[in-house]
């Protein structure tokens, strides 16, 4: 029997971040309506799933990850109607929407937390982690934030301290309290009933702290300037064994509500990311595969093994993922460079698994350049080269002052990127040979073509050593893809494999019958080449 595949399973998923996808109402920051607005670009392009970065009223200290209630829509991206709205109109075009749930933190200006602190007998002390200060009256223990210094917070009031592992208005919720996770459950539900189609879980392997809160061994390697987040080993603070239970309970509600999709934020080495299928593939659809963003040299070695061993570390059954970039991490494009760009975007497209999609990338968006006094994120504040700022620059619809993104004359809550000129939808669009023509491409031929998205995966060998070449095979149906890491040509010869036609170059020129005995990769080409033989 055919074996049935779910939505996400097949589908490409495009992460928005609201604040800066589209202005609709002149006030510099994207809103809902104005995603509404663009839905038709998105079905045009081709992908399947929208992951929407968090929508939720807030302080917006860390930019909607400090929620204050957990419940609305922050007033900035419109209102529960805007929303349902949206949603209608995905669901029209026969596309999901994806939310962010951030259950690791609420903002400290979250009613529970304000309650919670006001003192130590509140019926809410217990729903945040306090802890008496140490003997000295420092902090309890050396645990550091993801956003520099301690992870500790002094309350005057009731001369404890509280733990934040990101800012200091991100107060950590205690998982370990029951009544924490019924009203977190609850938020769940609440969303799931005005029917969205799954959820991003923020940080989801960090909601379980040591419960004797020993210190983390710090990184010797580690030098003041290099990122905060890199200060520590999480050894008490992260994937902790407790998790998983908690992961089970939100899977099997997500699961009550049908063919939803639960993914989780996990960043941890390729064999503990693993347990987060879970044992019974009960837990995350997709624990977060971010394998490329992590990876430290982009040459055709590195991907492979990157590919070759998280394809054999999968349990029996567990789907793969891929990303290529997010709104924490510098864009690929500026990662890898322009050229190398497209190369990364045919694999993301051609892999195995789910994609993932940074808005922007498609068009070969690139980090903007943000002066010091224009720096929002709390992430730089110790330095500024930290700043997730620059990856998060306005969409660039048209060449217009504003990019299409706010009208002429109105200022983005950030620069846009200097090449907003070239670098944007419409010129994009009239150019055949421009990356978002590549990118349309690239998805078009991906939902032709079954053994794309459910096909077998075999990395080729005795390829050149600049060279990453892996076969596709669905039902007897095979397609190559050969991709050049290097800015040299690059000469391959696949001795059993004869005739092939090139369906798609990175380099948009050429659809050939080719001898793949003899064949020649251009600088930075990469080629999705059907096997004719
Ligand atoms: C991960 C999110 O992706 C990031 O943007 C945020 O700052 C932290 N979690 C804290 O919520």
């Amino acid at each position: 029997m055919a074996h049935a595949y779910e939505w996400w399973q097949t589908g490409v998923v495009y992460q928005i971040y609201p604040r800066s996808f589209m202005d609709s109402n002149g006030d510099g920051v994207g809103d809902l309506v104005g995603i509404n607005q663009r839905l038709d670009y998105l079905k045009w392009l081709g992908i399947d799933a929208i992951w929407l970065s968090p929508i939720y009223p807030s302080p917006m200290a860390d930019f909607g990850y400090d929620i204050a209630n957990y419940t609305d829509i922050e007033p900035l991206f419109g209102t529960l109607n805007d929303f349902d709205a949206l949603l209608h109109k995905v669901h029209q075009q026969n596309m999901k929407l994806i939310l962010d749930f951030v259950p690791n933190h609420t903002s400290d200006e979250h009613p529970w937390f304000v309650e919670s602190r006001s003192s130590r007998e509140s019926s809410k002390r217990d729903w945040y982690i306090w802890h008496d200060p140490a003997a000295d009256g420092g902090p309890p223990n050396n645990w550091t934030s993801f956003f520099g210094g301690s992870a500790w917070q002094f309350d005057e009031i009731s001369g404890q301290y509280y733990l934040h592992m990101f800012d200091v208005k991100q107060p950590d919720l205690n998982w370990r309290n029951p009544v924490v996770k019924e009203a977190m459950y609850n938020v769940l539900r609440f969303w799931l009933d005005r029917g969205v189609d799954g959820f991003r879980v923020d940080v989801i392997w960090m909601m379980i702290k040591d419960a004797q809160f020993r210190d983390n061994p710090n990184r010797p390697e580690w030098k003041p300037g290099d990122p905060p987040y890199a200060r520590q080993e999480g050894r008490y603070t992260e994937d902790q064994s407790e998790v998983h239970e908690i992961i089970r309970e939100m899977r099997a509600l997500v699961d009550s509500y049908g063919e939803r999709v639960f993914i989780g934020e996990i960043y941890l080495p390729v064999p503990r990311l693993m347990s987060y299928y879970g044992e019974f593939l009960d837990e995350v659809h997709l624990p977060f595969n971010f394998q490329f963003i992590e990876l430290s040299a982009w040459n055709a070695k590195a991907i492979r093994t990157c590919v070759d061993t998280y394809e054999k570390a999968l349990p029996e059954g567990a789907w793969p993922n891929w990303v290529l970039g997010n709104h924490d991490r510098s864009r690929i494009a500026s990662r890898v460079g322009k050229e190398q760009s497209r190369i990364a975007q045919m694999l993301l497209l051609t892999l195995r698994g789910t994609p993932t999609c940074y808005y922007g990338d498609e068009l070969g968006m690139q980090n903007a350049i943000v002066p010091h006094e224009m720096m929002h994120d709390p992430q730089g504040k110790d330095n500024p080269i930290h700043s997730r700022d620059p990856q998060r620059s306005p969409m660039q619809w048209n060449s217009q002052p504003g990019a299409g993104f706010v009208k002429p004359g109105i200022a983005s809550w950030l620069p846009l990127s200097e090449d907003y000129q070239q670098v944007n939808v419409q010129s994009e669009q009239n150019d055949a040979s421009s990356h978002l023509i590549f990118t349309k491409t690239l998805l078009t031929l991906r939902r032709a073509i079954p053994a794309l998205t459910i096909g077998s995966y075999t990395s080729v060998d005795g390829m050149p050593e600049e060279c990453f070449v892996y076969v596709r095979e669905q039902e007897g149906k095979r397609y190559l893809i050969a991709l050049n890491c290097s800015a040299e040509e690059q000469k391959l010869s696949l001795a059993h494999i004869k005739q092939g036609n090139i369906l798609l170059s990175t380099l948009l020129d050429r659809n050939s019958q080719v001898d793949l005995n003899s064949f020649s990769l251009r600088a930075n080409e990469g080629c999705l080449i059907e096997i004719a033989d």
